[in-house]
């Protein structure tokens, strides 16, 4: 029988492109998302690049009548669940706003599972769980420390889940440690659709690139890298989205709560990425070297030696393609999904 795959955040970025790959792979999809930090536009495209219908149906996790639904409706077999608030800043200001929406919507979430007897969820977990790292490559053994409020609701969620599974070993549990997620499918028709001014350097540069944004601000130059700027591991979009596909592949394996790190295992600085983006698109980015922006951490970069191990999952695309594929995006949707 063909498995249905329920999808929370599926008109997101990373979620948009999950659902696409989980299409191509011949699996039925049921995507939902309240639509506060995206746009269903995105699944129309994904519809149209499978080839495939999809089910789209608006819910808020903290619906817990409308979650019973959809799981009555659709008796998926497993979750992919990216729904989330995400920008670390926002969560600074807004704690309880965070809290409430993402451990808040997560727990009603994993009732609605219990109830529906639904015991397979691959988790959007994110590096920033590690805090400022004391030695690179971070791998999974390495101590947790949440260094702020969006931090907290993702570290919070990976032990609501450690502690479910104590509680009935029946679950199947993958947590997955994202890095930083950047480029777009390479059609160009999906991609990173921040609402206002991006947070994220990827879409900044690229908003730059098509003349939507003056300059890139770098925060910070007296950082202690090799060029003062600070260091990150990027993994292109469809990389990490594939790692989905391959952690819900070990779900039906039993292997009860893993976690692994999604990232590339190569850091790059943020003028290593804009160098990269010249030479990958032909554009120039200018730029201005501004004050050290509060919370970074100087260098981040992912041991992903485990998810290789136990997903038979690597990252396959450079950095290279990484921008040239969110300038593609970018170039065909100047202001993003209108
Ligand atoms: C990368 C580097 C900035 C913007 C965050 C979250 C993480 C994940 C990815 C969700 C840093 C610099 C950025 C700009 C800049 N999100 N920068 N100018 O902060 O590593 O990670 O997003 O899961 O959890 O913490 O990513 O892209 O914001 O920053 O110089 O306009 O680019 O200082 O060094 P970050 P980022």
């Amino acid at each position: 029988m063909t498995p249905t795959i329920l999808v929370t955040g599926a008109t997101g970025y990373i979620g948009s492109h999950t659902c696409l790959e989980l299409l191509e792979a011949g699996c039925l999809v049921v995507g939902i998302d309240n639509l506060s930090n995206s746009k269903e536009e995105s699944l129309r495209r994904v519809r149209k690049l499978a080839g495939k219908d999809l089910t789209f149906i608006q819910c808020d996790l903290l619906d817990e009548a409308g979650l019973s639904r959809v799981f009555h409706d659709h008796q998926p077999s497993a979750v992919i669940h990216f729904a989330g608030l995400k920008a670390v800043g926002e969560s600074v200001e807004k704690p309880l706003f965070y809290y409430k929406n993402n451990i808040g919507g997560t727990a009603t979430l994993l009732g609605a599972m219990v109830e529906a007897q639904v015991k397979n969820i691959v988790f959007s977990s994110s590096c920033t769980v590690y805090g400022a790292p004391d030695e690179l490559p971070i791998r999974e053994d390495f101590p947790l420390e949440a260094v702020n409020p969006y931090g907290q609701t993702k570290l919070t969620i990976e032990y609501m889940l450690q502690h479910l599974y104590a509680s009935d070993t029946r679950w199947n549990i993958s947590i997955l440690r994202y890095f930083n997620p950047v480029g777009a499918h390479t059609s160009g028709d999906i991609g990173e659709d921040p609402m206002g001014i991006p947070n994220n350097l990827m879409p900044y540069i690229t908003q730059v690139a098509v003349g939507e944004r003056e300059e890139l601000s770098v925060f910070g130059g007296d950082y202690d890298t090799p060029d003062g700027t600070c260091v990150r591991d990027y993994i292109h979009v469809v990389d990490l989205a594939r790692g989905h596909l391959k952690a819900l592949e070990k779900l039906q394996e039993n292997p009860g709560a893993i976690i692994h790190n999604l990232g590339t295992g190569q850091g790059y600085s943020v003028l290593d990425v804009i160098k990269a983006f010249e030479q990958a698109t032909g554009i120039q980015i200018p730029f201005k070297i501004v004050a050290r922006r509060p919370g970074d951490t100087t260098t981040v970069y992912a041991d992903p030696n485990l998810a290789e191990r136990d997903l038979n999952w690597k990252a396959e695309l450079g950095i290279k393609e990484m921008c040239a594929d969110a300038f593609r995006w970018q170039s065909k949707n100047p202001k993003g999904y209108l």
